[in-house]
């Protein structure tokens, strides 16, 4: 695929890190819940991995209090590694070597006060600059055969400005996320006629909703600086990215895969369940123990 000349290629990713994770107290009264085990990697790990995958080499976390694990995970640890060596445990090696970034490729700023999810966006403008750039939020995790943000990327080549992950979900749902009202529609693509964050039911312009997946032009930090409130009183990055719309090509894309929401409790164990079926080592067993789990509950 060509890459469209006009626009700058996509090299930095910022991941919003400095959420409380409530939902899981106590689990997260300490640990970041971005540190929650996905099978058998934590989800920020899943969330950079995705990143990484797509070609992303500059790594943003805009983080808050008590998340310094976050950034300790990805360091490099010289006596773990030498233990694992000098005990020949290859795979574990290759495990902990999976989850280190290298020199100057992780970025960390830091959201003072909870003031929203444009606010966070906000926060990363410096290390941004002048470029594209992805958003992860790393409750929102996608089991596919390509990774999610690789997909975009792909269709940005072709697209250039902004794009969204989109699924479709239902009507009573709409006020959990940031909804279209939707244009053209082409192939995966659909053109973005208006951008509404948690409408009701009854006044969401349509059932197709963002999920965490972004790339967006640097000129919505320009309508992130008027630090204007929105739904629930915070500063919303769906308002800031309405804004774009009509000066830069805006579009939706639909994803090949499922997403989980891992920041709610039913959809972190549906999401384990499912990568766990998947997982090459125990998906097999994981398998059988899910259906003679079911066959016992039917009991
Ligand atoms: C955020 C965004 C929303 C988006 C959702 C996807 O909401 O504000 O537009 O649809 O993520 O997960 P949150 O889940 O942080 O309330």
């Amino acid at each position: 695929m060509t890459q469209n000349s006009s626009w700058k290629r996509v090299r930095k990713a910022v991941f919003p890190v400095a959420g409380l994770g409530t939902r899981f107290l106590p689990a997260t009264k300490v640990m970041p819940k971005e540190m929650l085990p996905l099978v058998d990697r934590p989800l920020i790990q899943h969330a950079f991995e995705e990143a990484r995958q797509a070609g992303i080499e500059e790594f943003i976390f805009v983080t808050g209090r008590q998340k310094e694990m976050l950034e300790e995970h990805f360091d490099y640890q010289p006596e773990l590694e030498r233990t694992l060596e000098a005990r020949n445990k290859q795979d574990e090696l290759e495990k902990v070597r999976a989850s280190e970034m290298g020199e100057s490729q992780l970025f960390c700023t830091r959201q003072a006060k909870p003031l929203g999810l444009g606010h966070a966006i906000w926060c990363a403008r410096k290390l941004v600059g002048n470029e594209p750039f992805a958003i992860m939020l790393p409750d929102d995790v996608v089991l596919s055969k390509t990774p999610c943000l690789k997909q975009m990327i792909e269709a940005y080549d072709e697209t250039g400005g902004n794009l969204v992950a989109v699924m479709d979900v239902p009507r009573e749902e709409t006020n959990k996320y940031g909804i279209l009202d939707v244009g053209a529609q082409n192939g995966a693509l659909t053109e973005v006629k208006g951008l509404v964050e948690k409408p009701k039911p009854e006044e969401a312009p349509s059932t197709l909703s963002v999920i965490g997946r972004y790339i967006l032009q640097p000129e919505v930090f320009d309508h992130l600086s008027r630090f204007e409130k929105g739904a629930g009183g915070e500063i919303q990055l769906t308002d800031a990215m309405a804004k774009l719309i009509g000066s830069q090509p805006f579009n939706g894309f639909s994803y090949e895969g499922q997403r989980y929401d891992c920041g709610s409790r039913i959809g972190f164990i549906e999401a384990n369940i499912a990568f766990a079926m998947q997982d090459p080592e125990i998906g097999k067993t994981v398998r059988s123990i899910v259906k003679q789990q079911a066959e016992n509950a039917d009991l």
